[in-house]
């Protein structure tokens, strides 16, 4: 699987971005190992504090299909460098190991990096396990 399909995936599920208080559509892919691509959308709410960000639907619609060992996660924004995942979508992405992210805008712009790079020192579960 290349990292164009995944950012496909990803544009074609911001277009079901709920975001009527932002204004600000963001999509995500995710890759499971067994070669599926789930999508997700970012969905805000009046309530703003439970929106939820489209890299964590991505992942909890994967989650929920029985799907927890996920190979990549890209996300797309119409952003000016590529869309840099914020720090609880970076938190859940820690809980499943995704192992690369796909950083991308609509422009065209890609910046792939490691979970290590965007989330170094991470609480996990071997803090307390
Ligand atoms: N958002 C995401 O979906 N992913 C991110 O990584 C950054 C922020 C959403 C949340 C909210 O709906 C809008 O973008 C503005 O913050």
């Amino acid at each position: 699987m290349d990292d164009k399909t995944l950012i496909e995936a990803a544009k074609k599920a911001r277009e079901f971005s709920y975001s009527p208080y932002s204004k600000f559509k963001v999509g995500a892919a995710v890759l499971t190992s067994d070669g599926k691509i789930y999508g997700g959308c970012n969905i805000e709410n009046a309530s703003f504090g439970i929106t939820n960000c489209a890299e964590r639907t991505a992942m909890f619609k994967a989650v929920s299909e029985g799907h927890r060992e996920l190979d990549a996660l890209a996300v797309i924004a119409d952003t000016e460098a590529p869309c840099s995942p914020c720090g609880a979508c970076r938190q859940a992405m820690a809980e499943f190991k995704v192992k690369r992210i796909i950083m991308a805008n609509l422009k065209g712009d890609t910046k792939v990096v490691t979970l290590e790079e965007l989330l170094p020192f991470s609480f996990s579960d071997a803090d307390f396990q």
